[in-house]
């Protein structure tokens, strides 16, 4: 579908995930010619800047454009679409307002008719109160056009504050207009594992318990906490990234095939898959989930201090930024079936990956040429960064006596399927809001179903029932992690 004349109104437009991301993600879309010819673009937020400064600032001088980009002519086009309107506070009488009257112009300007996507990119404490400063005006039901809202990522701090957050939104902005962003739906590869599974015949026949041995799914960062040290030890690991990022892969991978390709079936089948996590609770967690926190060492980007004397961090931080865990999902496709997450900061690699390990065959007949036969694993790995692609492990014959067995790979990789740059997650985001398809938009219930599983973790580790061990910085995490995997065979795979 196509996309309709709008305005783009960005809150926290001076702040880092707009300049970082949203900016050039926006530019990315009108080079390649996806916005309507009636747009602009009005950034809001406490700073004072005119138009021109803001337009230096989050084009011209932005460092997260690329010289190459620099120089298009397009860029200067593009920047004559920005404008900036300063906010004491969001929810002023007068600030309001003063956007609204801004926003009458701006629409008349570029003729865009009364359609709005106010994106919010602010503190969180403000996803409540700007849909109610947008109410307050009519912005959130302007006559004849339409109004959609998009609230970055932490969607509430646990179910109850999730639960609270969709109602005050809902009572604004019917649930088909609210568009909560998750970065990693944006990814190519993540949309791909739908496909993978239900565009091929071959793979949905074996997705089940009685061909799988176990599935796992691991997020590596090497950075630490870096400057966001202040954020982060209000969040830590399982909140930053499992709640929302891994559990969003793990609903593609797990998910039973939709009816269709749409929002309505897509998310009912995720939800529902989230409904059938089996909670981890009390000495549950303990024994299922692995919590530590890096101390200094050496990565890859080169030394590290300890979270611990992270700017921002207190010495004495409980915040986990290494999390491993085992769950499993109880319905009929997976019953009995154990599922890992890690994902963790500092670790040896930046590398996102789903490894699906099958079941061995029933017997190992070549397995006194060679105990190799015994250990052969069936394996697809699933990259989803970098390199994205996917390699299937299998064993073949090695060539010459006897019936010697070696794993082999058969790898792709994704960017060979297009000799453009495979788009950024956050372009593709935001063009689906402007076309109003929320498919790849988690739905407020399956936030707060999320949100249901992860908070037995953290009461526990708020009642200090499972203990917190840490892992040198530049390692692949703590040993305790591979103790998750006794019983079952197998384990982490690490990727080189
Ligand atoms: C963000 C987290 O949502 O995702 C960060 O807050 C994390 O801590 C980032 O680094 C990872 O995203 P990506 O796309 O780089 O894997």
């Amino acid at each position: 579908s196509k996309v309709e004349p709008h305005i783009l109104v960005i809150f926290g437009a001076s702040g880092d995930l707009a300049q970082r991301k949203l900016i050039p993600a926006v530019y990315d879309l009108y080079r390649g010619g996806y916005l309507p010819d009636h747009f602009a673009l009005l950034g809001a937020s406490r700073t004072d800047f005119s138009d021109e400064e803001f337009r230096q600032k989050v084009v011209f001088d932005n460092e997260f454009f690329d010289e190459d980009k620099k120089a298009e002519p397009k860029l200067k086009e593009f920047a004559k679409l920005l404008f900036y309107q300063d906010l004491k506070q969001y929810d002023g009488e007068e600030d309001i307002n003063k956007l609204k009257a801004r926003l009458q112009d701006l629409s008349q300007q570029f003729q865009t008719g009364n359609r709005f996507i106010f994106y919010l990119s602010t503190p969180p404490k403000l996803y409540s109160t700007i849909p109610n400063a947008l109410a307050a005006s009519g912005l959130n039901e302007p006559e004849g056009g339409w109004a959609r809202i998009v609230i970055e990522k932490p969607f509430g701090y646990d179910e109850e504050s999730a639960k609270r957050l969709n109602k005050e939104i809902q009572s604004v902005f019917p649930e088909n207009n609210i568009y909560r962003i998750d970065h990693y739906l944006g990814k190519e590869t993540v949309q791909n594992l739908l496909v993978t599974r239900f565009a091929n015949g071959f793979f949905e026949p074996l997705w089940n318990r009685n061909y799988v041995q176990s599935v796992q799914i691991t997020a590596a960062e090497t950075v630490g906490v870096g400057s966001r040290g202040g954020y982060y030890d209000e969040s830590g690991a399982l909140r930053d990234m499992i709640q929302n990022h891994l559990l969003q892969v793990l609903a593609h991978v797990a998910m039973e095939p939709p009816i269709r390709a749409d929002a309505y079936s897509i998310r009912g089948e995720k939800m529902k898959l989230f409904q059938s996590l089996r909670p981890i609770k009390g000495e549950q967690v303990a024994e299922q989930v692995v919590r530590a926190q890096y101390t200094g060492g050496k990565t890859k980007d080169g030394e590290v201090v300890a979270y611990r004397d992270a700017e921002g961090v207190p010495d004495d931080s409980t915040t986990e930024t290494y999390v491993g865990m085992k769950f499993f999902i109880d319905n009929w496709r997976w019953a009995g079936v154990p599922f890992f997450i890690r994902t963790g900061k500092c670790l040896p690699l930046k590398v996102t990956e789903v490894v699906i390990t099958f079941k061995n065959p029933p017997q190992a007949i070549f397995a006194s040429y060679d105990d190799y036969a015994m250990k052969c694993d069936n394996q697809l790995i699933i990259r989803i960064q970098p390199d994205e692609g996917m390699a299937m492990e299998f064993g073949m014959k090695v060539p010459g006596e006897g019936f010697r067995v070696k794993n082999v790979d058969m790898d792709f990789f994704y960017r060979e399927l297009t000799t453009k740059d495979v788009p950024e997650s956050y372009s593709r985001l935001l063009l689906d809001c402007m076309k109003g398809d929320p498919t790849l938009y988690a739905r407020g219930d399956s936030v707060e179903a999320a949100w249901g599983f992860v908070d037995p973790i953290i009461e526990a580790w708020e009642k200090n029932e499972a203990p917190l061990v840490t892992y040198e910085a530049g390692t692949w995490g703590p040993e305790e992690a591979d103790r998750l995997w006794d019983n079952v065979g197998g384990g982490w795979r690490n990727p080189q």
